[in-house]
């Protein structure tokens, strides 16, 4: 079942998430991001008879795995986000879940192939969502937007300190429509040593933006915490402050309780195996009581620390 899939995307701290996650045969486990299956796959090898939900946003994504996978795998793949967990669930006819996983963050291949403008790298339209049937690409944002909108944006999601001068920029260069168009404007006000990392953040908060990141990340947290069983555990890798931050938050609710108290970072080893690793940390809660879903979504110790209307 591995294997075929393997080209795409290399998973992160693999055997960490698999220890932490104490699978065994019967679970039934979500994988909130299934991408290419390198968690997901090897997760329902260690829980058969049990089965693995996937949640896929992705839908190029969804159709190359649901391709590759045989009938009869103890696999669900659904195309759709998790962030619609209800109805995801529904669907299958799942009550109750044992696992849960969330490996945020994007993969190789949306990096790299699919052409939606995910990499500074190539030439290619700033278009930047999962779904691209879903709310509008990210350079009909920059060519619509007020100047004030998008310095929050870049401020506010990509923790950017020249936001204002970036805004301001980016408004005077319009009509943008490409990758390189955005990633010159960048390369001008930043000397060469600090332009990659530069680009590395106006990118995560435009991308955090055109797919509504946080929200759905706090909505999917809130649906799996609703859904895992009492006992039971979720387990979530993140690739940078904003995220980690809202899940660190979860320690201060009484219905879960956190498995170990400083994250799982990657060994030196997996870094120079996958760069792509370095800054993924993994967090894990185990259920202790019962959540009102509704109720932690609009909790503003949970809600990220930043104006609403920036989500
Ligand atoms: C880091 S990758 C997961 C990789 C996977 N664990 C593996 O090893 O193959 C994250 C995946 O989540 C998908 N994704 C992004 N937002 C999502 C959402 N709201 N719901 C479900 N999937 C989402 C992306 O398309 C991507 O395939």
């Amino acid at each position: 079942m591995g294997g075929v899939l393997e080209g795409y995307h290399v998973p992160v701290l693999l055997h960490e998430t698999l220890r932490v996650m104490d699978l065994r045969p019967g679970l039934t486990v979500v994988d909130a991001t299934f991408g290419f299956g390198g968690h997901g796959l090897e997760i329902a090898k260690k829980v058969y008879p049990g089965v693995v939900i996937g949640f896929e946003k992705d839908p190029e994504v969804y159709r190359i795995v649901s391709e590759s996978l045989p009938p009869t795998a103890n696999v669900r793949l659904l195309n759709l986000g998790y962030e619609r967990m209800d109805e995801g669930l529904l669907k299958v006819g799942v009550v109750g879940v044992d696992r849960v996983l969330f490996d945020l963050g994007i993969s190789s291949f949306s990096l790299e192939g699919t052409g939606r403008g995910f990499t500074f790298k190539r030439e290619e339209v700033l278009d930047l969502r999962f779904n691209p049937k879903e709310g509008e690409p990210a350079y009909v944002f920059l060519n619509e937007a007020d100047e004030g909108e998008i310095e929050r944006v870049l401020r506010v999601f990509g923790e950017e300190r020249k936001s204002r001068r970036m805004a301001r920029e980016i408004v005077r260069a319009r009509p943008i429509e490409t990758t390189s168009q955005l990633a010159g404007i960048v390369d001008r006000m930043y000397p060469p040593k600090l332009r990659r990392r530069a680009k590395a953040r106006v990118w995560q908060a435009l991308r955090i933006h055109v797919n509504k990141e946080l929200i759905n990340l706090r909505k999917g947290l809130a649906l799996s915490l609703k859904h895992l069983r009492i006992g039971g555990i979720l387990v979530a890798i993140s690739y940078h402050s904003l995220e980690d931050r809202m899940l660190k938050s979860l320690k201060h609710y009484g219905f879960v309780k956190p498995l170990f108290k400083k994250p799982i970072t990657p060994s030196p080893e997996e870094v120079a195996r996958n760069p792509r690793s370095r800054s993924a940390k993994l967090r894990a809660y185990v259920k202790t009581g019962e959540v009102d879903a509704s109720e932690l979504m609009e909790d503003e110790g949970f809600a990220h620390p930043f104006p609403r209307r920036v989500m």
